[in-house]
Formats: C-alpha cells, structure tokens, sequence
C-alpha cells in the first residue's frame, strides 16, 4: 500500500532545492506545470489522478517578493488555492510545504504547530493565504513548515549555507547573530513528509532539524565541519541592508520527533554534497 501511494503522487515545483530529493512520484517543474493556470493543474490531476500532491512550486526570493507582491501572490498564494481546488475536486491529500516566516518572530521560545501566524512580509503574507486555502477547502491535508533550508548542492543551493560555502576562501565572513531560525535540510524534510504520508498523518507539522541557531552559529558551524581557516563576524541585522522585514526568532518545533539536530544534517550535507 505504502508503495502505491508513492507512486500516485504529483510533486509541483520538483526542480527545485526540497524537490531535488523527491525520487518518487510524478515530477513537474514550472514549464511542465504551471499552478498559476488553473486548467493546466486540473489537466495534470486528471492525466494522473494522484492520491496525494506535494506542493512544492513557490517563489521562494524574499527580495524579488517585496518588489513584486503581485507576482508573490499569484504564485504562491493563488497556485496554492489552484492546488487545493483540483486537489478537493479529484480527492487527493494535498501536501503544502510552507515556512517558519508565517510567524512575526515575537515569541521566545521556538514556535509550535499551535501558535497562530502574523506575517510580517509580502513572502511570509502569500504562504500564510496558501495556508489558509488549504485549510478551509480540504479535510485531507498536511502543511509541513520548513525553516531556513539548504540542500540540493551547488547548482540548487541560492540560500544562506550556500552563500557561506562559497566565501570560505576568505578571510572574514559577516554573519548576523542577533535573529533566530531553525535550519533544515531539504533531503530530511522529503524524509520526514514522506513519512507523515506513511503513518497517513493529518494538519499542520514543523519539518525542520530539531535545535536553533542564529547565521553566525550555522556560519561558525560550517567553518568548523570544512576547517576553513575563515573568522566569521558577528553582525547585527540592523548593520546589513534588507528590502523587507524579518521576525527575531524563526525557531520552530514540532509535535513529531523526526528529525536529527542541525549540526548533523549539515555535516552530512557538507561531506555528501560539496
Ligand atoms: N528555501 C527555503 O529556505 C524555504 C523556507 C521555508 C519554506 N520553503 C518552501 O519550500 C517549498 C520549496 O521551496 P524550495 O526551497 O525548494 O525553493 P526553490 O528551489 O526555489 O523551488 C521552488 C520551485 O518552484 C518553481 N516554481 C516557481 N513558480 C512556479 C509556478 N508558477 N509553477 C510551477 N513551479 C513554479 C521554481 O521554478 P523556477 O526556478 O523555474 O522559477 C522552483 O523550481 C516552497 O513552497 C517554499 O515556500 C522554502
């Protein structure tokens, strides 16, 4: 049964960094399936009939998001109604993978499934309305928070342990030591979904490696798996310019015990990946 399953399964947004480790399923990618056109995702679901949808395809740029908030939206709140429409009328689970920035950061301690969302940028606004979408027009969903992902190596990687990999060459790396977030590697957030598929879990779960960390800690980290001989520097946000507005604390935990502390994950994605 479980086999099956994950056959029957369409992934939106599979060329991207969390869908580079899907090897299951019915793979799409923004040429292939566009979920801003309604009609294209009801084709798809027709031509497929999936048990279950993984729902991947987002922009995920905070900074072209605050520029273009109607481009933000129509992807990825918009595509996200889109999915769960066809999902509701073809009656399949719909899995929406969405963030820690749904949160406005004010908490101290780490965020839990319970705690009720405040976004405070156009990024964190359009996944939050996806959220919504989901849960008033389907039964049968999961959203799956991640926080401050890495993964996918070179070539996929755009995010913040890719940046730092990159610069290791130098003598100083600037890393901000004043916000909180929990970071996640994208192969343990696929193992994780597929296994909330598996035990047929439903409603709102935090998929991130378990523990928190400011950049600087993530950016110390790195330096010490891949004994660079780089000083990272702690800086404060306010010291970096940003075109939107982020929470202190990102940090998250979750109802499950799926996954392995950050520190692991990102020593495993550093040897196997870079
Ligand atoms: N990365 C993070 O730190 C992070 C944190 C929290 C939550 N998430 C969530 O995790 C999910 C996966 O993100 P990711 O990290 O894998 O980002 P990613 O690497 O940017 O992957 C997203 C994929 O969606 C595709 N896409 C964009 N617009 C589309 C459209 N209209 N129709 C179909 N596909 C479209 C993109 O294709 P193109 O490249 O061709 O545009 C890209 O391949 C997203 O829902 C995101 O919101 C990510």
């Amino acid at each position: 049964m479980e086999a099956d399953i994950f056959q029957q399964i369409l992934i939106t947004g599979a060329d991207g960094m969390i869908g580079s480790y899907v090897d299951f399923g019915v793979r799409t990618n923004r040429e292939s399936l566009d979920v801003t056109d309604l009609e294209s995702v009801r084709a798809a679901c027709r031509k497929h009939a999936p048990k279950a949808i993984i729902h991947l395809a987002a922009d995920v740029d905070l900074n072209r998001c605050e520029k273009n908030p109607a481009h933000t939206y129509l992807v990825n709140a918009v595509g996200t109604y889109n999915m769960a429409l066809v999902a509701r009328e073809c009656g399949a689970k719909l899995v929406y993978v969405s963030t820690s920035g749904v949160f406005d950061g004010t908490k101290k301690e780490p965020y839990t499934e319970e705690d009720v969302p405040n976004p405070l940028n156009q990024y964190g606004h359009s996944k939050y309305l996806g959220e919504l979408a989901v849960q008033s027009m389907l039964d049968d969903y999961l959203i799956v928070r991640v926080s401050w992902v890495f993964g996918g190596g070179a070539q996929k990687d755009k995010k913040f342990v890719a940046k730092i990999l990159q610069q290791l060459d130098q003598s100083e790396i600037s890393a901000v030591s004043d916000k909180h977030g929990s970071p996640t590697y994208a192969k343990d957030a696929v193992a994780g979904i597929k296994r909330l598929l598996a035990e047929d879990k439903e409603g709102i779960y935090h998929m991130s490696n378990a523990g928190s960390a400011t950049r600087f800690d993530i950016a110390q980290e790195i330096v010490n798996i891949t004994k660079s001989g780089a000083k990272v520097v702690p800086v404060k946000s306010t010291d970096l310019p940003s075109t939107y507005i982020s929470g202190e604390n990102e940090g998250m935990s979750s109802q499950v015990h799926y996954m392995r502390p950050w520190q692991e994950a990102l020593r495993e994605y550093i040897d196997e990946e870079w």
